[in-house]
């Protein structure tokens, strides 16, 4: 890890929000969000306090917060539910017969969707009780881990919020990942319990779900009940006592299920993401820090008005699909738009088309999407009216500016604002972003903290630096939808994100202020590679490598890659007896596939002789990615033990 970073970024254009879109928002003016950030900042538990008073307690906290350093309890003493936040609140405050969910599938023919459906909140309360009803029948008990492996249909959503309604913690994991991943993280949750699906459609073909996890789990016997919904129609394997249908396992359910109330610091559910060693972490969250820093970054992010129809784009398998697509965005009462497929099916407008039929007044996605349509080009966006659009926004990873001004031009008319939004799955909520209606944009920054969110850039010892010095990213106060430990390892929490910088917690990121105060990120300062805005560690990918009976050793770097952001780099050195072949080649990339998932493919894998390594024996990756960036070696390279591995490898084949 290096705290000398320099960024050449500068950008001095400056977007204010319209006085119309201010004037309709909850935060009008830069003067309001000042008073109430200062106010967030000086007395939180009184802050936090009052926006936990806008949601349901089955019994309200004895304490706000209390704090001891790495560990928080937030709404200590107090009893909620999250799913009946979500449900039971909204129907009680008369959205009973608003929409909640409004789904389109990918499957497509003559120019339309061929399945939308939509749920009220009182249909969507009503199939949560059931399916909550169905998962007890299976024997799911409040404190169980249940793994979630389904695609991007409204019974994911409804899995989670019977999971939170019960008190069960779901261990959700992106479809795209391998049935070893599957493994891995039933073992890693002790999960007894997995809802999957025949398969789901993705791209103009179907994924095979269920295929997966049959596959994962003949490496563990810790799964009692599978459960299975029919969404393709493709035929499975069903095992006899362990798997059942959705459809089987519901009939005769009663659509009344008591929510369970959750003490605050219960856990409500485990997200695995990478780190910088090889094994995923889970990150734990619990239910009413989480709820309230949801619901409240919902509320204010995306100034959520009555009549909006909300669209985010991110899957329910990441952090993002868990805090706004499900909770914050339910818990705010809107209407919540979700799309099963990909963005280029059966062309690059579906997007566009779904804004125009849909009248979706927000849209939330990521830069890499963003650059592929600014790729594909505008014929795919002018054929559409996007007039219905209020708001956009964008997470996962730093926006280039050309994107941000593409995206605020060609989609948003020049009219709507943007909201760059950093924050992290660790986080769980918004930790800096514009509030729409009273922040001032620049493209390619997240600009200001949230209320609540005391971030600093800092030296290694927490020394606050000044203005466009490169730092490392701290949070200095917790927040209440901070994770609460990594799940099975408590030791590591507290030496990942609280020992690098004393006092203080480490996202992992570099980052730099303007003058102005705003925050401009520049990415990972760890061994954590951001492709396609999905989180990877280069670490578990080196593991991966070294499980193929050819690798010997291996290195994974992030290279700048035009559509991803950052692509992958992985140097292999072979095992005595094997020899370098493009068939070698492409059977390493299946074995990122097989270990990991096909989004983690490498997109250069070079051999070499000998990796360069400090006298201490540390991989010299700042070499390799310059290696594989293109650029040569330039820099100090006096503490390298075989200056020769060098010279080898920019030579090396490149794949
Ligand atoms: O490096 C930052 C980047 O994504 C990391 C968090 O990844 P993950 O936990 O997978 O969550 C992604 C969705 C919240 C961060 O440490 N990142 C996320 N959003 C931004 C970003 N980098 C720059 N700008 C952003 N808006």
């Amino acid at each position: 890890m290096s705290d000398s970073i320099t960024s050449s970024l500068q950008e001095h254009r400056v977007f204010q929000p319209s006085p119309e879109f201010s004037r309709r928002s909850h935060v009008k003016s830069m003067d309001h969000y000042r008073s109430l950030w200062t106010r967030s900042i000086d007395d939180p538990e009184s802050f936090w306090a009052e926006a936990a008073r806008e949601l349901h307690w089955f019994k309200t906290w004895d304490k706000v917060l209390d704090w001891n350093e790495p560990y928080a309890k937030w709404f200590v003493g107090a009893k909620t539910n999250l799913a009946y936040n979500c449900l039971d609140r909204q129907i009680d405050a008369g959205r009973g017969n608003s929409t909640a969910i409004i789904f389109e599938g990918e499957p497509y023919a003559d120019g339309k969707p061929l399945e939308i459906r939509k749920l009220t909140y009182r249909q969507l309360r009503d199939e949560v009780c059931q399916f909550a009803n169905a998962l007890k029948s299976i024997g799911v008990k409040k404190g169980d881990r249940v793994t979630i492996y389904l695609p991007m249909t409204p019974e994911a959503v409804v899995t989670m919020l019977a999971c939170a309604r019960i008190g069960a913690a779901h261990s959700v994991i992106f479809g795209g990942f391998s049935s070893q991943a599957i493994t891995d993280r039933v073992i890693d949750a002790q999960s007894h319990f997995i809802i999957t699906a025949d398969g789901g459609y993705r791209r103009g073909t179907t994924v095979a779900l269920k295929k997966s996890v049959d596959e994962a789990l003949k490496a563990t016997d810790l799964v009692k009940k599978v459960i299975v919904l029919k969404r393709t129609g493709e035929s499975v394997n069903m095992t006899p006592g362990r798997d059942v249908w959705w459809h089987d396992a519901i009939a005769g359910q009663s659509n009344d299920c008591p929510a369970e109330p959750m003490d605050a610091e219960d856990l409500l559910f485990v997200l695995y993401t990478s780190g910088s060693t090889g094994k995923p972490k889970g990150i734990q969250h619990t239910t009413a820090g989480y709820m309230v820093g949801t619901y409240l970054s919902t509320k204010y992010t995306f100034d959520i008005q009555p009549n909006d129809i909300y669209w985010c784009t991110a899957d329910i398998g990441w952090i993002t699909g868990h805090s706004y697509v499900v909770y914050g965005a339910l818990n705010n009462g809107t209407a919540v738009f979700m799309y099963e497929g990909a963005p280029n099916y059966p062309d690059f407008s579906r997007f566009w088309d779904i804004i125009e039929r849909h009248k979706i007044t927000i849209f939330y996605t990521a830069p890499t999407a963003i650059r592929a349509f600014m790729k594909a080009g505008l014929d795919y966006v002018k054929k559409h009216n996007l007039s219905s659009l209020r708001l956009m926004g964008s997470v996962g990873e730093p926006i280039n500016p050309e994107a941000w001004m593409w995206y605020h031009e060609h989609i948003g008319s020049s009219r709507c604002p943007i909201v760059d939004t950093w924050w992290q799955t660790e986080t769980g909520m918004h930790m800096i972003t514009p509030i729409p209606g009273a922040t001032p944009t620049k493209p390619g920054t997240a600009t200001l903290p949230f209320f609540g969110v005391d971030a600093a850039i800092v030296d290694r010892n927490g020394n606050e630096l000044g203005p466009n010095e490169g730092g490392l990213l701290v949070i200095r106060k917790p927040w209440p939808a901070m994770l609460r430990g990594i799940f099975n390892d408590p030791d590591r929490y507290k030496k990942q994100y609280w020992s690098d910088v004393p006092g203080m917690y480490f996202t992992g990121d570099g980052a730099r202020r303007d003058h102005d105060g705003y925050f401009w990120i520049m990415g990972r300062v760890d061994d954590v590679v951001n492709v396609s805005g999905h989180r990877l560690g280069t670490a578990e990918l080196e593991s991966a490598l070294v499980a193929h009976p050819a690798v010997a050793e291996s290195a994974v770097v992030g290279i700048p890659h035009e559509m991803k952001g950052q692509g992958l780099a992985a140097f292999v050195i072979l095992k005595s007896g094997y020899s370098a072949s493009d068939a070698l080649k492409k059977e390493l990339s299946d074995q990122i596939a097989r270990e990991i998932g096909s989004f983690a493919r490498p997109d250069q894998i070079r051999f070499a002789e000998g990796l360069p390594k400090t006298r201490s024996g540390k991989i010299m990756r700042r070499l390799l990615k310059e290696v594989a960036g293109g650029g040569g070696v330039k820099g100090d390279v006096t503490t390298l033990e075989d200056f020769n591995v060098i010279a080898k490898l920019s030579a090396s084949d490149e794949g």
